[in-house]
């Protein structure tokens, strides 16, 4: 039939979050009474984690003087300054100020760069689960390669994998560390598709468009134990003409609803992207864009929070980690990948075949997200909510809104609900 709806083909084509389904739910189970463990979001609760006090006065300081009008597409003088020195301290990276563009959250960095460099006859070539790639490639008509990850590289994508298709794309897409996996690159991985990538652009120099890299590292403050983050113009120089580098204070600063982000990379990109940012208004707020240019000065500040952070962080994945290697001790079967990064933690809920006490066959990720929702009370986001095809029990746990105390009640729930199955 004829649409008559009046929509676009990307209207038509675009869903709504999933994660947010699993949360509404949960919302419901509350307002109805009940407790639950809601590890579905990936945002912070303020109860459980607040943003820098410091930048909370700044903010609070900079509405105090007036800061109330337009700031400038690009962002404010002094917080791309203020950028631009944090990225040499903390990186060793030399960006000028026509290199940075500060966006309202990371998120319009992204679309802005998708829909500067991605046209319907273009292609994404992105690794499955991640985050939002599945949406963007709608939203700029983009054709689209998923690359299909394994457990065992921390769902993370590795040079052979990329290698098949990379003379097909125009850009690839990478994060670390992982939203929804909580893992990171190795250095091994990281270097081997940095190079593969500046291969393939001494390929097309002069002939082909070159293939331009996402990188998102908004999470890369929030690293544990041994896990190191990698950043690939740091390692790679020369990649700076080819790579947008997306970071902002959301997740590393607790500040989801803030709203300031940034995005650095080559001139010409950029120059580009402001156009789209001032056409959809997504600039950051001055008054938050003068705070937190003053906030990014403050190293002994940000660090003190961010230890602190970190350390609520693990604390809190760790405990998840280890009922779930008590619950694999015991012979059930659940899997799940050591915290290395972010507020994630994958957990592998093998229980297909399973029979329930109402008498369900478990046969599907959202069966089993359902089954521990109703007799767990615990809220999870299978894999396919971040384009992960396959049905093999893969979900991301998120410690954003939870307080110690929920894991430890929920430790006891998950252990009675999985043993409440049959074969
Ligand atoms: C990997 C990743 N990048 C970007 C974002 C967007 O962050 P912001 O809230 O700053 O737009 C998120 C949010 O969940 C994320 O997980």
């Amino acid at each position: 039939m004829e649409n008559i709806t009046g929509y676009s083909a990307v209207a038509e084509r675009l869903k709504g979050s999933d994660i947010l389904k699993v949360a509404n739910r949960l919302r419901d189970m509350i307002a109805q009474g009940q407790r639950v463990c809601n590890l579905s979001v990936g945002d912070f609760s303020p109860k459980e984690f607040q943003i820098p006090q410091t930048l909370k006065k700044l903010i609070i300081e900079s509405y105090q003087n007036n800061e109330t009008n337009y700031p400038p597409s690009y962002g404010t003088v002094e917080l791309r300054k203020s950028v631009q020195d944090f990225y040499k301290r903390k990186f060793g990276l030399e960006y000028e100020l026509d290199e940075i563009q500060i966006t309202s959250g990371s998120r319009p960095v992204t679309h802005a760069f998708y829909s500067c460099t991605l046209d319907s006859n273009h292609t994404l070539l992105y690794p499955v689960p991640s985050w939002n790639n599945d949406l963007y490639a709608v939203l700029t008509q983009a054709k689209e390669i998923c690359l299909l990850t394994k457990p065992e590289n921390g769902f993370h994508p590795i040079r052979e994998e990329i290698e098949p298709h990379i003379e097909k794309a125009n850009v690839l897409a990478l994060c670390s560390p992982s939203n929804p996996t909580g893992t990171m690159f190795t250095e091994k991985a990281i270097r081997g598709i940095c190079e593969l990538v500046l291969q393939e652009n001494e390929r097309r120099k002069g002939k082909q468009k070159p293939l331009y890299v996402l990188f998102d590292s908004v999470y890369w403050m929030l690293t544990f134990g041994k896990y190191t983050h990698y950043n690939p113009v740091v390692l790679y120089p020369d990649l700076k003409n080819y790579v947008v580098i997306v970071d902002g204070i959301s997740k590393c600063f607790a500040a989801t609803g803030v709203r300031v982000g940034w995005g650095l990379g080559p001139k010409h990109l950029i120059s580009k992207m402001t156009h789209v940012i001032a056409h959809a208004g997504a600039w950051a707020p001055r008054a938050e864009q003068i705070a937190v240019s003053k906030y990014l000065y403050l190293d002994d500040d940000i660090s003190q929070y961010i230890t602190t952070l970190k350390s609520d962080i693990e604390n809190r994945l760790n405990k998840l980690y280890q009922i779930m290697l008590n619950l694999s001790k015991k012979g059930h079967p659940v899997h799940a990948i050591e915290p290395q990064g972010a507020m994630y933690l994958s957990v592998q809920f093998n229980l297909f075949g399973k029979k329930t006490p109402e008498g369900t066959v478990l046969q599907s990720n959202n069966q089993i997200a359902e089954y521990l929702l109703e007799h767990a009370k615990l809220g999870i986001v299978p894999f396919q909510a971040f384009g992960y095809p396959e049905e093999n029990g893969w979900f991301r746990l998120s410690v954003g809104a939870v307080g110690v105390q929920d894991i430890e009640w929920l430790c006891k729930e998950l252990e009675k609900a999985i043993e409440k199955l049959h074969n």
